[in-house]
This record gives C-alpha cells, structure tokens and sequence, in this order.
C-alpha cells in the first residue's frame, strides 16, 4: 500500500479528513460527515422552550410583526420575497443578493426574458415602492445600514461556514434588540448537493452562551429546515 493512502486512512480515523476520502471508498458522503464535519456546539434546551413547529418555512412569517422593516440575504427568483411581501406587508423590503447567477433550478426565466438576474429582479418589483434591491456581497451589503435597523431578516445567500457567520456577526449589530433573524437551509450538509454546509454550526455559534431564543423551526423536504431566532442583546 502506498504511503499517501495510509495517510488518508490516519486522517479518516482522527477525524480530520472531510468527503474526499468517500469518493475513494464510494461511500455515502452524509456517513462520513458524521465521523469529521466540525457540527459546532449542540443547542441548549433553555434556548428551545418557546420554540414552536411549522410544517412548511413560510408559516413562521405569522410571528413577524406587520408593517416593519425586513431583509432577505439571497434572493434568487423571489419567491420567499413575495410571501414576505403578502404575509407581513413590511415598510421595506431590502433584497440583499449577488444578482449574479444564470438561471438555476432548472429554469429559464431569465435567459427567456433576455434579462440578467439584477435586469429581472429589477423589472418584476418596479411597482412595489417596499422594495430596495441592494446587489452585493451579503455582509458588505450589510454594513452599510445603520445599527439597530432590521426587525426581521430571512437570511438564504451563501451556505457556506465562513459566509454564514460573517452574516451573522454584521446582523446581531444591524437587527433591532427582540428582531428576528430566520436561518434556510439549517443542516450541515445538503443531500440535494452532495456538500457540506455551514448554516448549523454558525448558528448554533450563535445561541451558544448567549439569550437568544429559537422561536420556530419550519420543516422542509430533504430536511433543509428553518430555523427562526429572537435576538437579545
Ligand atoms: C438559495 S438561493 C435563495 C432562494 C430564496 N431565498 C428563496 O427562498 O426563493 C441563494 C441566492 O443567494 C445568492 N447568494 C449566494 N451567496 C451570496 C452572498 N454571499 N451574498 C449575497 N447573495 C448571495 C445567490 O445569488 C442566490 O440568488
């Protein structure tokens, strides 16, 4: 046997190896996260006694007072946009996205429209005075409001460990104390994608030794679940 396999062999069993070894063994890559992912702190039940169960993500935009300022990271077609929109009819709704993709999801509504991502977002909200459109990278994006700002954000841009807790570190200065920030996607690992992701560990880092409460927790399919926080400062 070669050395360089032992080593993938050494690394596996210390745990420090993350799902290029599944490839070599053709094993399922969500086995192999349980054994090497950093998952972060587990959530403390003192944070969870309020929390209630929603069988769909769009559900827990009951919880949102009407009328108030909102954000979504990450847009993409807008479709959760426009349940923010119906449901809790904001003062503003700030679209925070890179606006930089092709069509995704198997659609085509861009390239059928002859429009980009920003060119179509742009022309599909032209009548809705609520919304502000802000391309850009989500935390830099952010950083341009004042503190406090935000009473609720819905937060769906990268999925990634770095992207997630920069979002956040910028957010817990930019939401209003007793706003509310909801997490897409909570899971460390995408079965849809086959890759890791970051939202839970960023989000437990989080709730860890902090007051914040867990208000909701939304079922998805694949278990890309929601999850809804109260933030106390
Ligand atoms: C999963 S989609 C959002 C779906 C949308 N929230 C919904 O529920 O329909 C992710 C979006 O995030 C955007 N995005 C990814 N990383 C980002 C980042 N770091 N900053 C801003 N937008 C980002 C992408 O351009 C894409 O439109």
């Amino acid at each position: 046997m070669k050395i360089p396999v032992l080593r993938e062999i050494e690394l596996f069993f210390r745990g420090l190896k993350k799902y290029k070894f599944v490839k070599l063994f053709q094993l399922k890559p969500i086995d192999l996260g349980y054994y090497t992912m950093n998952l972060g702190p587990a959530i403390d039940q003192k944070h969870l006694e309020k929390c209630k169960v929603y069988a769909n993500r769009f559900m827990p935009l009951e919880l949102v007072p009407k009328n108030t300022i909102c954000a979504e990271i990450g847009v993409a077609y807008g479709e959760y946009s426009d349940e923010i929109l119906k449901i809790v009819n904001p003062k503003e709704l700030h679209m925070i996205d890179l606006y930089s993709w092709g069509d995704f999801w198997g659609r085509d509504y861009f390239k059928s429209s002859g429009k980009n991502h920003y060119e179509w977002i742009k022309d599909k909200y032209k009548d809705d005075e609520r919304v502000k459109i802000k391309k850009g990278l989500s935390f830099e994006v952010l950083e341009q409001y004042p503190d406090e700002y935000f009473d609720y954000v819905y937060v769906d841009g990268g999925h990634d460990y770095e992207t997630v807790k920069k979002d956040i570190e910028v957010l817990l200065r930019k939401i209003k104390n007793n706003g509310i920030i909801a997490f897409n996607d909570y899971t460390y690992f995408s079965v849809n994608e086959n890759m890791e992701y970051g939202v839970e560990r960023a989000v437990n880092e989080m709730l860890y030794n902090s007051n914040h409460e867990v208000i909701a927790y939304a079922m998805a399919l694949s278990h890309m679940n929601d999850i809804v926080i109260r933030v106390h400062k």
